[in-house]
């Protein structure tokens, strides 16, 4: 048996995080939320009032941002930065807004992909973003693209948010999926796109343990191969 790397992509809400923790653990592999990243940049850069459009400033700040996969023991490897947890922070509304127009730019993706590139070198890891199968392991095994409706990925932001005690309106929500969805598909760089070789999965009426399981099914066959 062999390890592979599994490459997920899609929109917001298509659960993409959810669905690539829970493979990971099940297939004992780590796993790497490069959104975060992202998030974090742009956490850092409103603290510092760096704006979004300053390019350079942004590439300097994240010279200064070392991430890795540090093992938490019982905790399992989480994405760490300089050392500690990233923080609740990079959730907020206000990372949220900003987030699509940081990561457009073309040095900071080259940056983070080097990266991202770095921290899955060694097979065995699953990594869920926009641009995975594209751009950062184009030679991944396994490319899955996870899509829902918008309006059951409205649904779920706005049931997350609940249980997270951040009482928030559904139309809002709905109009800042539709937004960023816009951004990440429409920019110049790596835009958020389907591989000619991913697996399309539609998880509008799945659950997570069905997606997880399909997810697995299938890196397990990839596995057998040694492909
Ligand atoms: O909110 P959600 O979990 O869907 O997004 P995320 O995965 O945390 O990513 C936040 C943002 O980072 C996205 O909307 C993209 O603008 C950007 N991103 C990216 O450009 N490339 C990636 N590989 C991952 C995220
Ligand atoms: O990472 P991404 O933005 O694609 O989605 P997520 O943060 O993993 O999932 C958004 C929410 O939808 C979470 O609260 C998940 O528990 C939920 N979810 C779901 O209800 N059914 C699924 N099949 C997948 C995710």
């Amino acid at each position: 048996m062999h390890k592979i790397n599994i490459a997920i992509d899609g929109p917001a809400g298509s659960g993409k995080s959810t669905v690539a923790r829970k493979a990971a653990e099940q297939l004992f592999y780590l796993y790497l939320d490069t959104g975060a990243m992202y998030r974090f940049l742009t956490f850092r850069a409103l603290r510092e009032g760096i704006p979004e459009h300053d390019e350079e400033a942004l590439l300097q700040l994240l010279t200064n941002i070392e991430f890795s996969l540090v093992n938490e023991g019982e905790k399992g490897v989480k994405l760490s930065v300089n050392g500690g947890p990233l923080g609740e922070g990079i959730r907020s509304q206000a990372v949220t807004e900003k987030v699509s127009a940081i990561s457009a730019h073309e040095k900071i993706r080259k940056e983070m992909v080097t990266r991202q590139q770095q921290l899955a070198k060694e097979k065995g890891v699953v990594l869920d973003g926009r641009d995975i199968g594209t751009f950062v392991l184009p030679e991944a095994e396994l490319k899955i693209y996870l899509y829902a409706s918008v309006d059951e990925r409205s649904r779920r932001r706005y049931l997350e948010n609940l249980e997270n005690h951040r009482p928030s309106d559904i139309d809002v929500i709905k109009e800042e999926i539709t937004r960023r969805d816009h951004l990440d598909s429409t920019r110049q760089i790596a835009p958020l796109t389907q591989a000619k070789d991913a697996f399309p999965l539609d998880t509008t009426n799945l659950t997570i343990e069905e997606a997880v399981a399909h997810i697995c099914h299938l890196a397990r066959e990839k596995e057998k191969k040694g492909q």
